[in-house]
C-alpha cells in the first residue's frame, strides 16, 4: 500500500508498534531452557492482549502465531517442543493486523551470552538492514536496497540468500512491490514510489546461496551453514524511509 492520509498512517504506527514489542518481548524471554511453543503461546497472549491477529495464522493458516528459525532454520519454522541452549541461533519473525493494517518485522538472536561466530552474523545483518533502509527511496530504484545488502556481505566474506526477501506490506501481509531482494537485479526495473509500505528484510549468511524446503510444507533451512535476517515495515520517502517497527516499550532479558 501507499499512505495517503493519517488515518493510515497513525493505523500503522499503532500495529508497527505492537509487531515490534512483541518481538522485544520474545527477544527478552527466549533464554536457555524456554521452548519455542512457549515462546508461541507468550506471544499469542500478548498480540491478544493489544487486540491484533498473528498474520502468518491468519492469512496462510501457520500452524502457530509467529515464525521460529531454529540453528539451521532460515524462516518460517513452526514452534516446537525443543529446548533453546546457551549459543543457539534464533530468528523470531512476528507479523500481524490490526483494523486490517499488517506489520512485519523479525530479527535473529543468539541465546544466553555466548560470543561468537553467530553473534558476528547477528550484528552483520542489522548493520545489513541499517544500510538497506538508506537505499530505500521515494523515486529511486528498488532493486538499490538489493546492491546495497550485496555490497555490504562482499566485503565482509558473507552471502546472501537469493531466494528469500522483503515485500510491499501493510493491507496484507505479502502484496506488491513482491520480492525485495538481497541482491542487484538489473533486470528489475521498478521504482518506490513516496509512501509506499514495504518490509525491508536482507538475509545474509556464512555460505548458502538458496534454502531448501523441509518436508513439513513451512521450514526453509540450509544444511551447512547458519543464515540470518533482520526486518523492519518502512515507509518509503525521499529522505531515509519511517520505520514502523521500532519498539516503544523495554522488556528485561
Ligand atoms: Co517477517
Ligand atoms: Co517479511
Amino acid at each position: 500500500m501507499s499512505i495517503d492520509n493519517e488515518i493510515q498512517f497513525e493505523k500503522m504506527k499503532e500495529i508497527g508498534a505492537i509487531v515490534a514489542n512483541c518481538l522485544e518481548y520474545l527477544k527478552a524471554q527466549a533464554r536457555p531452557g524456554i521452548t519455542t511453543c512457549e515462546l508461541d503461546h507468550m506471544a499469542a497472549l500478548f498480540l491478544a492482549q493489544y487486540g491484533a491477529i498473528s498474520a502468518p495464522k491468519s492469512e496462510y493458516n501457520f500452524p502457530g502465531h509467529v515464525c521460529f528459525s531454529h540453528e539451521h532454520d532460515v524462516a518460517h519454522g513452526i514452534p516446537n517442543e525443543n529446548v533453546l541452549k546457551e549459543g543457539d541461533l534464533l530468528n523470531i519473525d512476528v507479523s500481524a493486523s490490526k483494523d486490517g493494517f499488517f506489520a512485519d518485522n523479525g530479527e535473529s538472536i543468539v541465546i544466553g551470552n555466548s560470543k561468537g561466530q553467530k553473534n558476528i552474523l547477528c550484528k552483520h545483518v542489522r548493520k545489513a538492514l541499517d544500510i538497506a533502509l538508506n537505499s530505500a527511496r521515494s523515486g529511486s530504484k528498488i532493486n538499490r536496497v538489493g546492491l546495497a545488502v550485496e555490497t555490504y556481505a562482499k566485503k565482509n566474506k558473507l552471502t546472501i540468500l537469493r531466494d528469500l526477501g522483503g515485500h510491499g506490506v501493510g493491507l496484507s501481509l505479502h502484496e506488491e512491490p513482491e520480492f525485495i531482494g538481497s541482491f542487484c537485479d538489473t533486470k528489475d526495473k521498478r521504482v518506490f514510489r513516496e509512501n509506499q509500505v514495504v518490509a525491508i528484510e536482507p538475509f545474509l549468511s556464512n555460505g548458502a546461496h538458496y534454502v531448501d524446503e523441509a518436508g513439513d510444507g513451512w521450514t526453509l533451512y540450509h544444511d551447512l551453514f547458519y543464515s540470518v535476517q533482520k526486518e523492519h515495515t518502512v515507509m518509503v520517502r525521499k529522505g531515509r524511509p519511517y520505520v514502523f517497527t521500532n519498539p516503544t516499550k523495554r522488556f528485561a532479558s
